[in-house]
């Protein structure tokens, strides 16, 4: 249960917060229902407080947060008729009925967003976040097709809307034909470039995105409605876009009857669909079922099977990576899968081949979902060989024959040896790769060449060698020589975050060395941090505490950080000046509006006329900041309207003292809050206004 709680932990990790994930929806919930059964079958060694009983968080730093006005919740998921019909008959029972009317249409498989009008205008885009609270988005979202200012009758002063932001199929495509041409990593699917380009903290980076929207629901309004199918004609008249292809059933046998159809149609709409949603159609029934603390009662996703072929199993091959887990990858027999051709695929560990009895010469049944890495998912017993033997996962590392151990609480088994070839690989391309240190000229061939001659066996060797040295190698000439040593070179400027991300210590991502960065801001203090002191940074629990800690108290990468200090890697200071230079507020123009609480409009004026800023009276387009006080009024409004940043007094302090105006030190600009406490701004109320 450890085990399955750790995992299940990374792929949220990994869904929520890096928008990167390794595994589909359809395996990731199956993870969910293994642990649920375990649960059920062990009521006394569930863990209420774990994470995995929590709902995911999206919320990064960098972002104002605000709180819903009402929590934005997920929806249950069902694989089956049969789940569906359970669904219907405990609503039947719930509300003393035989027969419901439904909604049904299709699910977008997109992020969700809640969005504020006031008048009918646009004020504010909210990510679903930790569903209490999310982040302010709305620099990012103001490039959304959005309807700027809504009309019709009984138009509610203050509405606020739930949809889904997505890209189209095609829109994807485009944006990662452009990253392939700037040799940049691609993205997986339409989702994770959404939900990434929402969370890109520059919104001109954000806008090159044809971010699209459509609603299916409401978090908040003066007006009532009488059921699902009025409020989705309300939103229509007043402008917003809705699911077209809703339809309103008698009975879950016609709501079935329709979920079969919208799959069926499901590559026609303009967004990526991954299932169908059914919602009982009475508001008054939704409201007298509610909601448990992760989703309502009154609804349920369908979601569609994700696509599946069989193959051979032609061999099981083992992959050692970076911090010596062995992977077993399933060769296969190629085949058209989603529109690729798959020839490898996950067999994820040792447990999952045992426990599916996956043997090498099997058919083998193979799945894809949203363009995530292909796995294998049953083998077909009726097509086994007469003479295939079960899988014996190897004792020995396949590379470099060290016997391989399994840590308690682990799935994975390991080899123990750091130098063993492949690790000392994948360690420095991962070390020289785009998201980490991001070193020209030093890809896979170039340092399998390096590994081999002997030249580099840890990274720190990278900056020892010499272009006479890579002469002596094959397919070396001087330009290559010399390129290849002046990328490393350079790379000893990288941001503290780069080398931090690039050390690979197990669980710290790029999100993750970026906030570590901003806590502590070199990396002697996050070396000299104690696992308390490093689980208050956001984002990072107690498993990422304990690693950090763990990496650095082992003598070889403390002396590893000796050597990068002493090639003169940038491990701080540096970091903080480059910092200063981008969020100095030298020529910044700052419109003031409202009271600050904490000081007067002369104090203000002064303090930014110190940093190098100044003031002007009226908001334009050449206003970097809007500083909003309590009853803040037009200047606030029309700030929001044109996506200008928008600081409340505490924002506006921690810019201030970024700035080393004031005397609080190791503060992130970016970060507008007191650390560890992302609650929205004080003065919210007043900026909802
Ligand atoms: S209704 C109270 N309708 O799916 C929750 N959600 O997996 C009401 N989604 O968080 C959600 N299409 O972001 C609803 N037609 C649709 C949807 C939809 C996509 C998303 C939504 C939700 C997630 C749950």
């Amino acid at each position: 249960m450890k085990a399955l709680r750790r995992e299940i932990e990374r792929h949220d990790r990994l869904y929520y917060r890096e928008a990167k994930p390794e595994i589909s929806d359809l395996e990731y919930d199956r993870l969910r229902q293994a642990l649920a059964e375990l649960e059920a079958a062990h009521p006394n060694l569930v863990d209420r407080n774990d994470s995995t009983h929590a709902i995911g968080d999206d919320r990064l730093e960098g972002f104002v947060t605000y709180r819903h006005r009402q929590p934005m919740l997920s929806l249950e998921n069902t694989y089956s008729k049969e789940a569906l019909r359970h669904f219907d008959r405990r609503l039947c029972q719930l509300l003393e009925t035989d027969c419901l009317d439904y909604v049904v249409e299709p699910k977008i498989d997109g992020v969700a967003l809640s969005l504020t009008y006031e008048n009918g205008r646009f004020v504010r885009a909210i990510t679903r976040g930790n569903s209490v609270e999310g982040d302010d988005v709305t620099a990012n979202v103001h490039t959304l097709a959005l309807p700027g200012a809504l009309s019709g009758v009984h138009l509610p002063k203050v509405v606020e809307v739930r949809g889904e932001m997505y890209l189209t199929p095609r829109e994807f495509e485009r944006i990662n034909a452009e990253r392939k041409t700037a040799d940049l990593p691609l993205y997986a699917n339409p989702r994770n470039l959404a939900a990434g380009s929402l969370k890109l903290l520059d919104p001109k980076a954000s806008a090159r995105r044809k971010l699209e929207i459509i609603f299916y629901g409401i978090g908040y309004s003066e007006r009532t409605f009488g059921s699902q199918e009025e409020l989705y004609e309300c939103l229509r008249l007043w402008g917003f876009p809705i699911l077209e292809a809703y339809g309103v059933f008698r009975g879950i046998d016609a709501a079935w009857a329709y979920v079969q159809k919208l799959e069926r149609m499901r590559d026609t709409f303009r967004y990526e669909t991954d299932g169908a949603v059914i919602k009982l159609n009475a508001i008054e029934q939704q409201c007298k079922v509610g909601a448990t603390a992760k989703a309502p009662r009154w609804a349920i996703a369908f979601k569609f099977s994700a696509q599946q072929v069989t193959t051979r199993l032609n061999a099981i091959t083992i992959q050692v990576g970076r911090t010596g887990i062995l992977t077993p990858v399933a060769q296969l027999e190629p085949v058209q899968l989603a529109g690729t051709c798959v020839s490898r695929a996950t067999l994820h560990n040792a447990d999952e081949i045992a426990r599916k009895d996956i043997r090498q010469g099997d058919a083998v049944v193979v799945e894809k979902a949203g363009d995530i890495i292909p796995a294998v998912v049953q083998t077909v017993l009726a097509q086994r060989p007469a003479s295939s033997q079960p899988y014996r996962f190897p004792s020995l590392c396949p590379a470099c024959h060290t016997p391989v151990i399994r840590l308690p609480d682990e799935i994975a088994w390991r080899c123990t040896n750091l130098n063993c070839p492949p690790q000392v690989c994948r360690r420095i391309l991962h070390y020289a790769s785009r998201n980490s240190m991001d070193i020209d000229h030093l890809g896979k061939a170039v340092v399998d060449q390096l590994v081999e001659a002997g030249l580099v066996a840890r990274v720190a060797d990278l900056y020892k060698l010499r272009v006479d040295a890579l002469l002596e190698l094959e397919h070396f000439g001087q330009k290559a020589a010399d390129n290849l040593i002046q990328a490393i070179d350079q790379s000893k400027q990288r941001p503290l975050w780069r080398l931090l991300h690039g050390l690979g210590i197990p669980h710290v991502g790029e999100q993750t060395a970026k906030e570590l960065t901003r806590h502590f801001q070199s990396l002697n203090a996050v070396m000299q941090a104690a696992t308390e002191a490093l689980s208050a940074v956001f984002g990072v629990g107690e498993i990422v505490a304990q690693s950090v800690r763990s990496f650095f108290s082992q003598p070889s990468h403390q002396e590893l950080v000796q050597q990068l200090v002493a090639y003169g890697l940038n491990t701080g200071e540096q970091f903080s000046e480059d910092l200063k230079e981008a969020i100095a507020l030298k020529g910044k123009t700052f419109v003031l509006t409202g009271t600050l609480p904490g000081a007067t409009r002369r104090q203000a004026k002064d303090w930014i006329e110190q940093a190098g800023g100044k003031v002007v009276s009226s908001v334009s387009a050449l206003t970097h900041y809007v500083v909003a006080g309590e009853a803040s009024g037009s200047k606030l409004e029309k700030a929001l309207a044109r996506g200008i940043p928008v600081l409340d007094e505490a924002a506006f302090k921690a810019l201030l003292e970024a700035q080393g105006t004031q005397a609080v030190r190791r503060r992130d600009p970016a970060l507008k809050q007191q650390e560890g406490e992302r609650k929205p701004p004080r003065n919210k109320e007043a900026l909802q206004r």
